[in-house]
């Protein structure tokens, strides 16, 4: 009866084993669409699935496109720029590229807000003074926090990409609507058509289009909103194995305690 049993056990191995392995295999593999610039086509961000990791390079092209166009309405408040860090940037690149940006820095005698170059540990903060100078500048929309938007906001990185690059040619204001694009709340959105043709310049060559950029710049965006996630994912595919080799070495222990005893 107990070898009976043993035998039972192994002899479901193969068919099961198999079903894992394809498991495996489709939670390795990454999203479905591929950018190709057509509208309603999101690129295949290699950071979704449970497998996925963040392309760096992207990311740094990202933060090159936040800057240059994102920050002049945007803050990323819940980051400091030495957690930009992570990108895969060294301590001097870091003060060089904290050094580039102008930051708060209280009120003089008059009232008058005081600026100065930024420092790592300094957050990066919105460009308004509050948030009534935020919505005064922006037709009476305060433009949202983006250091955690991917997370928060429905639909995810998809859905920032679509509406990044989902205004007509001709978009225009429209009075208390805002500017029509499918994947802005309700059709609209009170945000004007932030990416141009060459509107940031790449270091690395790279044609800076506007899919480019959307996609680069949402992938800076997703990778702010989880920084840890890749380590996490390193971490849960060694315990993974780790759990994996334990069972195959239980098996094989059962195995041969149980052989002893059934003769
Ligand atoms: C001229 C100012 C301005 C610039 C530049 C700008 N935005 Fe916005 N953005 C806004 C405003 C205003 C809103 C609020 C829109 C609303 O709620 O209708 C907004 C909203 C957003 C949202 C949230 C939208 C939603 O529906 O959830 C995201 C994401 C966003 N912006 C990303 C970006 C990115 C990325 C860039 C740079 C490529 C950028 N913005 C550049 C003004 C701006």
């Amino acid at each position: 009866m107990i070898r009976l049993m043993g035998m039972r056990a192994f002899s479901s191995l193969p068919r099961w084993s198999g079903r894992v392995l394809a498991g495996l295999w489709l939670l390795a593999a990454p999203g479905s669409a591929v950018a190709d610039g057509r509208p309603g086509a999101f690129p295949a961000w290699s950071f979704s699935g449970p497998l996925g990791h963040f392309d760096l390079a992207s990311v740094q092209r990202g933060y090159g496109v936040y800057a240059a166009v994102c920050s002049a309405c945007h803050g990323l408040e819940q980051v400091h720029y030495s957690d930009l860090a992570g990108m895969g940037l060294k301590a001097e690149d870091i003060q060089a590229l904290s050094a580039a940006r102008q930051t708060m820095d209280g009120l003089d005698a008059e009232g008058h807000v005081q600026r100065r170059p930024a420092r790592p540990d300094d957050r990066i903060l919105s460009p308004y003074v509050s948030p009534a100078a935020a919505r005064a500048a922006n037709r009476g929309v305060a433009p949202p926090d983006l250091s955690r938007v991917v997370m928060v906001r429905p639909g995810g990185a998809s859905r920032i990409y679509g509406l990044l690059t989902g205004y007509a040619p001709d978009a225009h204001w429209q009075e208390g609507r805002g500017f029509r694009n499918p994947y802005g709340i309700s059709g609209f959105t009170a945000m004007p058509p932030p990416l141009h043709e060459g509107g940031a310049q790449y270091a690395d060559g790279t044609a800076a289009t506007v899919a480019q950029q959307a996609r680069d710049v949402t992938t800076f965006l997703a990778w702010v909103s989880a920084p840890h996630q890749d380590e996490r994912r390193r971490l849960g595919v060694g315990a993974a194995l780790y759990l994996c080799f334990l069972a195959g070495l239980f098996m094989i222990l059962t195995r041969r305690i149980w052989s002893y005893v059934s003769k």
